[in-house]
């Protein structure tokens, strides 16, 4: 009895609860902090310095409205929902995605207390909660979340789809495509955007129906948590007649960073007898400009260099250094989150984190 009637208080602080992860964090505890941190918390000029400096130089910033919000914070115009971000009923009230030229578009459903979901098994039931029963159903038959209805028919949410009215690719006014993540990644069950950037990790998906895993809400990616995917970039070593290659393996299905801000690069150094030295630095970048000269994105109209490790490519980096049996070599590939070339022009130059090299992953071979 005294569990009820903690539960019936509790539905009803919620209904007078402010924010929507406030709500969340109830059922769905170790979801909403993951969240908190993530860079689609993060994603309005508010809490992402990067994307602030961008639209700090924007034309359109002067002109008023926000026009990043579509992708960057879709939930209105007010100061407060600009804050917002990109929140939990974003993504799960996503009904459906249209590919258009400029960008795509997510299609959201009309019903706010329905989220679509996606479990293996549950593929083709809706839940709808039935309020008699709720008071009731604290055991562990039941089914349902108290707060919402569940959809757990749309198909979108086991292709990755779900991500793509947003991520499959942006152009500016001159019709130059920015940047895009090839749709491979979002066609597969098995292997998908969610699969990769939400892996499975410890922890119950809510409080009231116990599971020993849930899908990671942190959404591991350059700015987040980068070193959760260092399990698909691989790095091998190859002797050579006149040195040696190093081989990168990019398991990911679109380039090995989409954000035209970003650059990697491979450091490899060398220890013989001691001593270690470091080999030539290479860089994998795309740079889009205008004239042949980098430029802001809405000026750009032509790739200016491209030597980013595309999706599924093996890369293989040529060293003339002459190497013999007993020599160490130590192989790092990581990046920039900006090109330390852009820091300046984008008044970043004084941001300490993001002047720093964030590595990937990091391999050492031993020449025999
Ligand atoms: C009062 C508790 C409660 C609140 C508040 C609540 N949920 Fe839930 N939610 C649940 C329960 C319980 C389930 C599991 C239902 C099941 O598995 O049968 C669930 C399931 C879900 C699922 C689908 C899980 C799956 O199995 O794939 C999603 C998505 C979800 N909730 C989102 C949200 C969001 C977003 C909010 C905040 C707006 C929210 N929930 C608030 C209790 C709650
Ligand atoms: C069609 C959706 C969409 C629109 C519209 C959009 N963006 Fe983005 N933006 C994204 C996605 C998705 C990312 C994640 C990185 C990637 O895939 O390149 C991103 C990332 C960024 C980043 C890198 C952020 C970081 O954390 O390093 C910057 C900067 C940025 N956007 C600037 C802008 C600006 C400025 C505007 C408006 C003038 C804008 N974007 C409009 C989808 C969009
Ligand atoms: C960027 C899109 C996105 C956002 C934002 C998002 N989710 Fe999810 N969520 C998903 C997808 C996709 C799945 C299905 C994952 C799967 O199939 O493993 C999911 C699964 C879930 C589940 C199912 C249980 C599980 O396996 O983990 C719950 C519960 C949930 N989300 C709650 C939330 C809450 C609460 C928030 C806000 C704090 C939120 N989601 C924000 C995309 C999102
Ligand atoms: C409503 C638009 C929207 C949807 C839907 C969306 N994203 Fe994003 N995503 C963004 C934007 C905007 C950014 C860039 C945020 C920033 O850095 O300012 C981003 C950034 C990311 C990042 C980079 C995080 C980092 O730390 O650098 C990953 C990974 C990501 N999204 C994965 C996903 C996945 C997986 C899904 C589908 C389950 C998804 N996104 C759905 C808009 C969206
Ligand atoms: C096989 C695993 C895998 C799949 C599938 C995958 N990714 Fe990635 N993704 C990666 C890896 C690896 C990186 C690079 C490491 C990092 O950013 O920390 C990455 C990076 C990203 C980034 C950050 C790029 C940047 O420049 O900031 C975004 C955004 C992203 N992926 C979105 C997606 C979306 C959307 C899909 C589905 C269409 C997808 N990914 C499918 C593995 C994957």
């Amino acid at each position: 009895m005294e569990k009820i009637l903690v539960f019936i208080a509790m539905v009803s602080s919620l209904m007078f609860a402010k924010s929507e992860t406030e709500i969340c964090k109830k059922c769905h505890p170790i979801i909403v902090e993951e969240f908190q941190n993530s860079m689609h918390r993060k994603s309005s000029f508010y809490d992402d310095k990067i994307h602030s400096a961008v639209w700090d130089k924007h034309p359109s910033k002067e002109k008023g409205g926000y026009s990043c919000a579509k992708c960057h914070a879709p939930h209105g115009k007010t100061e407060e929902d600009i804050k917002k971000g990109i929140s939990c009923s974003t993504c799960h009230t996503i009904q459906n995605i249209e590919y258009h030229t400029q960008s795509s578009s997510n299609i959201y459903s009309k019903d706010p207390k329905t989220f679509f979901s996606a479990e293996k098994g549950r593929e083709t039931q809706k839940i709808t909660y039935k309020k008699e029963s709720s008071f009731f159903g604290m055991n562990k038959t039941a089914v349902g979340s108290p707060y919402h209805d569940i959809d757990y028919t749309n198909e979108n949410f086991y292709t990755g789809q779900v991500c793509m009215g947003c991520h499959s690719h942006r152009k500016n006014s001159d019709e130059f495509t920015l940047c895009k993540t090839d749709k491979d990644g979002a066609k597969d069950k098995e292997q998908n955007c969610i699969t990769c950037h939400m892996p499975k990790t410890d922890g119950s998906a809510t409080t009231i129906r116990k599971s020993q895993k849930h899908s990671f809400h942190g959404f591991a990616g350059a700015r987040h948590k980068p070193q959760m995917l260092s399990e698909y970039i691989e790095l091998d070593f190859e002797k050579t007649a006149t040195g040696f290659h190093i081989l990168v393996k990019n398991k990911a299905p679109h380039d090995l960073l989409t954000h035209p801000l970003r650059a990697i690069e491979l450091r490899v150094t060398l220890t013989r007898d001691g001593s270690t030295a470091a080999l030539k630095t290479n860089s994998f970048i795309k740079v889009i400009g205008r004239d042949g000269k980098p430029s802001m994105p809405w000026l750009a109209n032509a790739i200016i260099v491209d030597t980013m490790i595309k999706g599924n490519e093996k890369r293989v980096i040529t060293y003339n250094d002459s190497v013999k049996n007993g020599d160490k070599l130590e192989v790092q590939i990581g990046y920039y989150a900006v090109n330390p070339g852009a820091l300046k022009q984008l008044n970043l130059d004084g941001e300490k984190e993001l002047k720093k090299f964030t590595v990937l992953k990091q391999k050492y071979f031993i020449v025999k």
